[in-house]
């Protein structure tokens, strides 16, 4: 039986896949990269912004097409928009089977059950806000633990979630909704994952977390932190760089884990600390427990610590009540910044949020548009300073593989394909160098820059 997988959303969304993957194919599933050759489909979906639910309903709409001479074909939809959407989802004529993020470990039962069945089936938390029961975080960490190794995505590399849900409630966000309460994984769980990735060859970790800053697991006397897991994490053999994403912005253990980036080689100098406004009022409006100023002097602090630190950050324009003056505080706040890149969203209403609920959606949509653009300009001219500053430098590089996208890089050669990779701050470097680099650490001489790539020579 071949599985057909296709992933919309954030890296936690991507290492779920990975985990359901790994657990299909131990089930005797092999895994195909067309729909044709497929006897199962599977859609990892994001409730994030309105634009990713549409892309997986049109998805289903083709799938639905498909079915028509393929009656057979099995759809199974996990992740975000099958917790929230649930039975609903369930009675779109293309899908068999809705599977939330708590109920990934029953995966390979439910696709088994559907093919021999032939019965359409829903496996979602009924109250997501209760604090989840001890059978189901149980069942979440062995199948954590049994399929974490095997994340074959990017050569080298890998990433181990640290936490699961967000008891933040931002405004506008859905994720508490769909990912339900706050729950930091055992340390000793997370190292022991982390070791056996060494061993598996895998160079850098990424620690996933909704607001992975705020990890916390209280043992005995003993309260862990992020900067506990990344100290011992930065013991670990083989282990080179080890990263985090992504982080609130607030006090509660910030100088810790600055102190353990400043202290450790291994703890990358990279930072995304999303602000979403510079504007006070607006950040109350969206529940957002800090004040521009506030978020500025974190980022002084950061700046203090680790002197060659690399920000990034997130934005939501277009937020209900944001008028010219408050975007013009945004404008102002990525000014103060100087990240070297940010994420800039339009808001887009979620059902079930506070802001949905309380809020009117009032700002139209060709403002969002203009200003999103606007903030996008600002930000380029920042990143292109920032980026201008490696010309003839040269950086250490995680070759992650073939480049994507076709870049206008000068030196093609024989066997040396464009390379994508990225500096231990998170640039973006592509360079010509053989294939069998990927998931290899290299030097590189920067001979061209632009605002979000740096282009290179290998050394
Ligand atoms: N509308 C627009 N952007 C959103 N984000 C989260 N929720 C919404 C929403 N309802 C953005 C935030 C967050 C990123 C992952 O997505 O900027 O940091
Ligand atoms: Fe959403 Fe806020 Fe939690 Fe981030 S911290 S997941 S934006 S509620």
């Amino acid at each position: 039986m071949n599985v057909f997988l296709q992933t919309y959303g954030c890296q936690m969304n991507k290492l779920d896949t990975a985990l359901v993957s790994s657990a299909l194919r131990e089930a005797g599933f092999s895994l195909t990269d067309s729909v044709k050759e497929s006897d199962v489909v599977l859609i990892n979906t994001c409730s994030v912004r309105e634009h990713a639910e549409q892309r997986v309903f049109s998805h289903l709409g083709h799938l639905k097409h498909i079915k028509e001479t393929r009656p057979n074909l099995i759809v199974a939809v996990i992740g975000c928009m099958a917790q929230r959407l649930g039975a609903n989802l369930l009675d779109h004529e293309a899908v068999d089977i809705v599977c939330g993020p708590a109920q990934i470990p029953q995966i390979t039962e439910l696709v088994k059950k559907a093919i021999n069945e032939k019965q359409k089936n829903l496996a979602v938390t009924e109250k997501i806000r209760q604090k989840t029961n001890d059978y189901q975080t149980d069942a979440l960490e062995k199948f954590e633990s049994a399929y974490g190794i095997e994340d074959k995505r990017i050569p080298g590399q890998a990433f181990v979630r640290v936490m699961r849900g967000c008891n933040n409630f931002c405004s506008y966000c859905v994720v508490p909704y769909v990912r339900g309460p706050e729950v930091s994984r055992p340390p000793a769980k997370i190292i022991e994952q982390i070791k056996k990735l060494a061993e598996a060859g895998v160079k850098q970790v990424t620690l996933l977390g909704q607001r992975v800053n705020a990890y916390k697991y209280t043992a005995g006397e003993k309260i862990h932190c992020l900067a506990d897991l990344l100290e011992t994490a930065s013991d670990i053999n083989g282990i080179e760089w080890l990263r985090f994403v992504t982080n609130y912005p607030s006090e509660e253990f910030f100088d810790e884990i600055l102190q353990v980036m400043a202290d450790s080689p291994k703890v990358c100098n990279y930072l995304h600390i999303p602000a979403q406004s510079g504007s006070d009022k607006i950040l109350h409006a969206m529940n957002r427990h800090y004040t521009a100023k506030q978020y500025l002097e974190l980022l002084d602090k950061a700046r203090a610590a680790v002197a060659d630190i690399a920000i990034a950050g997130d934005f939501i324009v277009g937020f209900p009540g944001e008028i010219e003056e408050d975007f013009q505080a945004t404008v102002d706040l990525v000014h103060k910044a100087r990240y070297k890149n940010c994420f800039i969203f339009k808001y887009s209403p979620r059902p079930g949020t506070t802001a949905d609920k309380g809020l009117k959606d009032d700002v139209p949509i060709e403002v969002k548009k203009r200003r999103n653009t606007e903030l996008l300009a600002v930000q380029e001219t920042i990143s292109g300073q920032l980026s201008r500053d490696f010309l003839g430098k040269e950086v250490k590089i995680l070759v992650e593989g073939p480049s994507k996208k076709p870049h206008l890089n000068s030196a093609v050669g024989e066997g040396r394909p464009q390379l994508v990779g990225r500096t231990a701050r998170d640039y973006i470097v592509v360079f010509n160098g053989p294939a069998s680099l990927a998931g290899e650490f290299v030097r590189v001489k920067i001979i061209k820059t632009s605002p979000l790539t740096l282009f290179g020579e290998l050394m």
